[in-house]
């Protein structure tokens, strides 16, 4: 990927052919399938270099770090070179959790495991991470939302099932970051309803379109949530050029809406 999240010509041969004609098909499992069969590697928003500094006040060495909807990133490996060894990965699509177990294990990161599992109902038991992290995995969840300023009944429902079960499995303490193109003045909402005990804290990153990196520790919750960045008022609708041909653009639009 270069600077503007584009891709360069070898990766458009390693992925699919096209993305979706609606980002509707982000929710279904076999679109995801169906894509990781044909596509090598493709990183959503902007690879690890962008946000590393941002990371690695949260992480050390000793940290055990789970990582939702991995698809075919190369994050953690990524966190793995900068000495991150406890990685869990899981994804709900089986030919993404078996490519990539594959290409960890031919590149020698034997200890990151990837299991096949669903982030609205996680198995793991709880307080069992230091660190959860996702890059564009619950945005998913928003691509049938309807009026981002109102979501859908059933989007908040499976928002607030994804949610409660990363706050279960952080032990105290823990950190559950969040890498989104959702400001946060949507997503604020849910990340602060009253069964969370975590503060909220964002920043940015990222040239032309700024992407939201959300801090939310367990059992810091305070009276407002404070970010630092300083793009929050920019409307979704607002890319640049560069961003209207990279397919990122297809997830942050939904285009039915768009055509009515
Ligand atoms: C937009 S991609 C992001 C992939 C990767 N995190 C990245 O930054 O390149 C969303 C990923 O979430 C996965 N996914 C979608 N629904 C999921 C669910 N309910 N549980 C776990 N993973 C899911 C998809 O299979 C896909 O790999």
């Amino acid at each position: 990927m270069d600077e503007m999240g584009k891709r360069s010509p070898t990766d458009r041969t390693q992925r699919s052919e096209v993305g979706p004609s609606t980002a509707l098909a982000y929710l279904d499992p076999q679109y995801w399938d169906q894509r990781f069969s044909s596509e090598e590697h493709y990183e959503w928003f902007k690879d690890y270099s962008h946000f590393r500094h941002l990371i690695q006040e949260h992480m050390n060495p000793k940290s055990s770090v789970l990582e939702i909807g991995c698809g075919n990133s190369h994050l953690s490996e990524e966190l793995y070179k900068d000495g991150i060894t406890e990685i869990t990965c899981i994804d709900l699509s089986a030919v993404a959790v078996e490519k990539m177990q594959k290409r960890l294990l031919s590149k020698g990161y034997i200890d990151i495991k990837v299991l096949e599992a669903d982030m609205l109902d996680l198995p793991f038991g709880n307080s069992c991470f230091d660190v959860v992290i996702e890059k564009g995995t619950m945005d998913v969840l928003f691509v049938d939302s309807g009026d981002p300023w109102n979501p859908r009944p059933t989007t908040v429902s499976k928002v607030l099932a994804m949610l409660e079960g990363v706050h279960r499995v952080l032990k105290p303490d823990g950190v559950f970051i969040s890498i989104s193109f959702g400001q946060p003045h949507f997503r604020r909402p849910l990340f602060e309803s009253p069964e969370f005990t975590w503060s909220i804290e964002w920043k940015t990153f990222g040239d032309g379109f700024h992407y939201f990196f959300y801090i939310l520790r367990k059992g810091r919750r305070l009276g407002d949530a404070k970010g630092s960045g300083q793009r929050s008022d920019i409307p979704s609708i607002y890319l640049l050029q560069e961003e209207l041909e990279g397919e990122d653009y297809i997830f942050r639009t939904d285009v039915d809406e768009l055509d009515n």
